[in-house]
């Protein structure tokens, strides 16, 4: 038995990766991307990033930067933030451990088949489900009639990101499930209706606990658009900014340091926090500091943040000096998503009947 045979599922044949052809076991593949909207925060770090860093070493995976998501935003983009934006999260994720040896790493519109594959879903997906969207709703509500085509279409140019790699597994946050849930309808409407190309994918979200709050308002998820700069805790920040945010975060006036979401949720999320980036349990944590006041357990807080965010923002720099590196990673990672888009959007065409150029 070949090891085309051992990789080909349900769908059609063989996935094509040569670089990962040579694996002589069933492999699950990862797609996840992230819109280049805003300075990467904790949030992304522990609800999103340290989770795909670590899904390379059981999965195939795939990481993009959706540039033409962020088009999308009814604040309309400006187009040197976009582009630079683009570059910044590119960069996070090969400073957070995206290794672009072992996975592949690419921005959206270099791959043009992801527009062109839209279109494709765009003649399958039905208008009700997409005006029924969550997120559609959240973001278009009081913007009338100048909410723009392409937020409305947002989930089926996501459904193509998804279902050209045949991914099998979809990480993202809770806010998503809808658009993973939808990415299956239209995969499994094309099948019945075209026949078997795409493989349906399922959403897998990270621990609970892994919900990042603001600094300031620990009821809120802390947020690049939402969040006030002393909420927040950009990546890139420097040490003393952080001390200084995490000194000022809200918490309660009793002293006691333990875990509870809804008595305590400013000690709760620091907890949490702690844990993210220390892997010491929220127990032993608050067992360790109860007791001992809250200035010096936001400084344990802080400093072990800062600690965690000391290799990131090296390598971030060293990358920054180095912005022709990033660019050939990027290219190259681009070329390789192609070898596996290109052939899936060419069988779903064919599958659709379009004609195939050369053929009469
Ligand atoms: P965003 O930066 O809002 O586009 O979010 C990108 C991804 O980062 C989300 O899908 C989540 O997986 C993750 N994320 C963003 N904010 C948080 C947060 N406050 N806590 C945990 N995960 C988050
Ligand atoms: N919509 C996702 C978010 O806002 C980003 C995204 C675009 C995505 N395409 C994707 C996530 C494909 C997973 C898979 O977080």
């Amino acid at each position: 038995m070949g090891v085309v045979s051992v990789l080909g599922n349900a769908t059609f044949g063989a996935r094509p990766f040569p670089a990962f052809a040579t694996r002589t076991t069933p492999v699950t593949r990862v797609f996840s991307g992230m819109q280049p909207s805003g300075e990467p925060h904790l949030g992304n770090l522990l609800g999103a990033w340290v989770n795909w860093v670590a899904m390379q070493e059981r999965a195939e995976c795939i990481y993009c930067v959706v540039d033409l998501h962020a088009m999308t935003s009814p604040a309309e983009h400006e187009p040197e933030t976009l582009r630079a934006r683009t570059v910044e999260l590119a960069t996070g994720m090969l400073a957070v451990g995206v290794d672009p040896e072992r996975s592949i790493l690419f921005v959206q519109s270099h791959v043009p088949e992801h527009t062109e594959c839209t279109w494709l879903f765009n003649c399958v997906a039905g208008f009700g489900e997409l005006r029924k969207q969550p997120q559609f709703k959240e973001k278009s509500e009081g913007r009338g009639e100048s909410v723009s085509v392409g937020l409305f279409d947002y989930p089926v140019l996501q459904t193509a990101d998804i279902l050209l790699y045949h991914a099998d597994e979809v990480p993202v946050g809770e806010d998503q499930r809808h658009h993973i849930e939808l990415a299956r309808d239209i995969g499994q409407r094309f099948n019945h209706r075209f026949g078997e190309v795409f493989t349906l994918p399922k959403a897998v979200h990270p621990q609970a606990g892994s919900r990042v709050m603001d600094l300031q308002d620990p009821t809120r998820k802390m947020s690049k658009s939402q969040s006030s700069e002393k909420g927040i805790i950009r990546l890139l920040d420097a040490p003393q900014q952080i001390e200084k945010k995490f000194k000022s975060a809200v918490t309660d006036s009793a002293a006691d340091i333990r875990h509870d979401r809804a008595e305590k949720p400013g000690v709760s999320n620091l907890l949490e926090i702690f844990s993210g980036v220390t892997g010491t349990q929220v127990e032993t944590l608050a067992a360790e500091y109860d007791g001992g006041g809250y200035g010096p357990f936001k400084q344990a807080v802080a400093d072990a943040v800062v600690e965690r965010l000391r290799p990131f923002q090296d390598r971030y720099r060293e990358l920054e000096g180095d912005r022709g590196e990033v660019a050939a990673l990027l290219a190259r990672g681009a070329e390789r998503a192609r070898e596996i888009a290109a052939p899936t959007l060419e069988r779903a065409k064919q599958a659709m009947g379009l004609l195939p150029p050369g053929q009469a």
